[in-house]
């Protein structure tokens, strides 16, 4: 068998802190994390604490000189690019030429401005061998409650309407609360949350969203603006649906919900013996309903993909190996071109707006 892959982690906040590393941790059978980077020493340092007790050899990177020495690390076959939204697409594109894998935390980036460029500057990377993959981590499209929903949407019939509902509970609780570069972010929470349920949403119907037209409102001024959109929207297929989201509410809802000729799928948000994760239901015409709860599982499904997708590639050495697509840079990219046109059309006082093709 070949050596585990040695990746190295770029980035060293919270959620590195408190996902990353655990996640990791329990595919430490799979690959061997060499480095943990940040803009600053004590920073990476206090990452490289916490990983050493599942990667003993892991060592600390920072500032400039600790990327370069990444890059120029021939053993490191990928990474993982964790940092603010603002810097990530830049820090990807500087691995991916130094011929790294990458995956990267959502969302893919700030703007579909930002995306077309990135997507160019990526198309013109030929390194040799084949082009390295560019993943995006946005763990929904590998959660098991919408793969298994996604399936049980042929048993409906017609499709008739979708409705989402978030309400979230971004209050001074939350870790992320505070973050400064969603504060200063387009968007705010709603495009950096809202990605995860757009992409459920993409993931649940199994087609784009053409058009939207929104309303978007600023109400809890103790969150970036706005935080709160009602947006109605087309899909490909014909069908409309609502997507409603509310950065904080003091009574979170997260709810899916595909109605279709036969029946109906929803996938809910919840608890179950004390696990989070999410209650996925059928019901059929006859009044029955069939409920599944699935725990989450999606951040470790879609690192335990990425691992298997570089290896695979590296074995494959440029004879056109095809990476996960739920992972790939221009799915994370679609989910932000809608969430662009919704803020686009809320904007615009609920204009009509039409989704950017990616
Ligand atoms: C924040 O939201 C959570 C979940 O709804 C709740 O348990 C907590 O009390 C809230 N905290 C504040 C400060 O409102």
């Amino acid at each position: 068998m070949a050596a585990p892959p040695q990746i190295a982690v770029v980035g060293a906040g919270i959620f590195v802190k408190t996902q990353y590393i655990p996640r990791l941790a329990e595919i430490s059978h799979l690959l061997c994390l060499k480095y943990i980077w940040s803009r600053t020493q004590e920073s990476a340092r206090g990452a490289v604490e916490l990983a050493k007790q599942h990667f003993p050899g892991v060592e600390c990177k920072w500032g400039d000189q600790g990327l370069n020495d990444i890059i120029q690390d021939a053993s490191i076959l990928g990474a993982a690019v964790v940092l603010a939204g603002q810097a990530q697409v830049d820090i990807s594109l500087k691995l991916l030429k130094g011929g790294k894998h990458v995956i990267q935390e959502k969302p893919a980036a700030a703007s579909t401005t930002e995306i077309e460029t990135a997507l160019s500057s990526y198309k013109s990377i030929c390194s040799n061998p084949g082009q390295p993959i560019w993943a995006v981590a946005e763990n929904y499209r590998f959660e098991p409650a919408f793969v298994e929903s996604k399936k049980l949407i042929a048993d409906i019939g017609d499709m008739m309407n979708v409705q989402i509902i978030i309400e979230g509970s971004m209050n001074s609780s939350n870790p992320y609360f505070s973050s400064s570069w969603r504060r200063n972010f387009e968007g705010g929470f709603i495009l950096d949350m809202g990605v995860h349920f757009i992409a459920g949403l993409r993931m649940m119907v199994g087609c784009e969203v053409t058009s939207v037209s929104a309303i978007t409102s600023h109400i809890d001024t103790t969150l970036p603006p706005p935080d709160i959109i009602s947006s109605n929207f087309k899909l490909e297929n014909g069908c409309s649906g609502v997507f409603v989201m509310v950065v904080s509410s003091s009574s979170p809802k997260v709810i899916w919900r595909v109605v279709g000729m036969k029946g109906t799928v929803q996938v809910e948000r919840g608890k179950q013996e004390g696990r989070h994760g999410y209650l996925v239901s059928l019901y059929s015409a006859d009044g029955q309903c069939k409920s599944t709860f699935y725990p989450f599982c999606g951040v470790h499904e879609e690192l335990k993909a990425f691992i298997h997708d570089i290896l695979r590639a590296t074995l494959k050495e440029g004879s056109g190996y095809e990476a996960e697509p739920r992972s790939s840079y221009v799915e994370g990219a679609r989910d932000v071109a809608v969430l662009e046109a919704m803020l686009e059309s809320g904007n615009k006082g609920g204009a009509l707006v039409h989704v950017k093709k990616l």
